[in-house]
């Protein structure tokens, strides 16, 4: 288990991507950035909301150590990523990290491998997919929105590997759901996935089917981040886990989804 930090960062860079999503660009107050994992989380303390107590998780998007930035995607879903949302440039935030199990490279050599997210579960695929193409791997991403506007970040993901797009709306990319999206019929060797529950479950019965392995990632609420509340339980195979500490990655054979 890695070494935790508590750490302040300073807001470096905000951009707003309207739709409700922002993208902060944090660098670490006195210390250098820790090592961080694809597909670990921060729980990070709110400050300008003064009904959020509880720090909030979210997951690394990405990070450059050249230039000690940890990147943030936040979508404003509540009072406490809304105040996210609003962080200034200077401005300074304390976060608890890294968090979590993050995604594990393939146990053995995989061609094809995809990695797949749904609106702000794009968010831990960009760090996830640098790591992999700088061990030699060729990730491509399929990356899902209702609309054009809920695909965020495709330059930096086009610079790392092949991209797919679908749209509920069919504004871009397919129309539909990523699991009916024409790369899902492709061979696949590995899937990664972070979403809202419902897809990943559908993913999870498509990689069955396909006998491809699957590592999903949970978003279940969350407070200490430390698997010392119970608040994130997920039941596993293994009998009742911390999604905080356990997770929240997860090969999908782990756990009890009926799919
Ligand atoms: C491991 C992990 C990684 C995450 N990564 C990101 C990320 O990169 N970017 C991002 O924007 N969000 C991410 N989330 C979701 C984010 O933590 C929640 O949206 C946030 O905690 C909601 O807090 P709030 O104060 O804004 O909303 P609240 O006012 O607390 O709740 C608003 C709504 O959000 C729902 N909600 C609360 N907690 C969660 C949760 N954990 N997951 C989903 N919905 C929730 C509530 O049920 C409610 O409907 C992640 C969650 C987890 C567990
Ligand atoms: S969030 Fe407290 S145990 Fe997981």
């Amino acid at each position: 288990m890695s070494k935790k930090h508590l750490m302040d960062f300073r807001v470096a860079e905000v951009d707003s991507f309207g739709n409700g999503y922002s993208l902060l660009k944090l660098s670490p107050i006195g210390e250098e950035m820790p090592l961080i994992m694809g597909g670990q989380f921060v729980n990070i303390q709110v400050n300008k909301s003064k009904n959020t107590f509880l720090r909030r998780p979210i997951s690394v998007n990405f990070v450059d150590y050249e230039q000690q930035l940890l990147w943030l995607l936040v979508k404003d879903a509540g009072e406490g990523t809304h105040a996210l949302c609003q962080a200034e440039v200077g401005e300074t935030l304390n976060l608890l990290l890294p968090l979590g199990r993050g995604f594990s490279v393939p146990a053995q050599k995989a061609d094809s491998i995809l990695l797949i997210g749904g609106g702000v579960g794009t968010a831990p695929m960009l760090y996830w997919g640098k790591i992999l193409k700088d061990n030699g791997y060729n990730p491509r991403f399929l990356l899902g929105g209702r609309k054009e506007s809920d695909l965020l970040e495709l330059d930096e993901f086009r610079q790392i590997g092949e991209v797919f797009v679908s749209t509920e709306d069919g504004s871009a990319g397919e129309q539909g759901f990523v699991t009916v999206h024409s790369v899902m019929q492709s061979k696949i060797d590995k899937m990664y996935c972070c979403g809202p529950a419902p897809m990943m479950k559908a993913i999870a019965k498509i990689a069955a089917q396909k006998e491809c392995e699957c590592e999903v990632s949970l978003e279940n609420k969350m407070a200490c981040g430390l698997g010392a509340c119970l608040c994130c339980v997920e039941d596993s195979k293994e009998g009742n886990v911390c999604v905080c500490t356990s997770g929240p990655v997860f090969n999908t054979k782990e756990l009890k989804w009926e799919i």
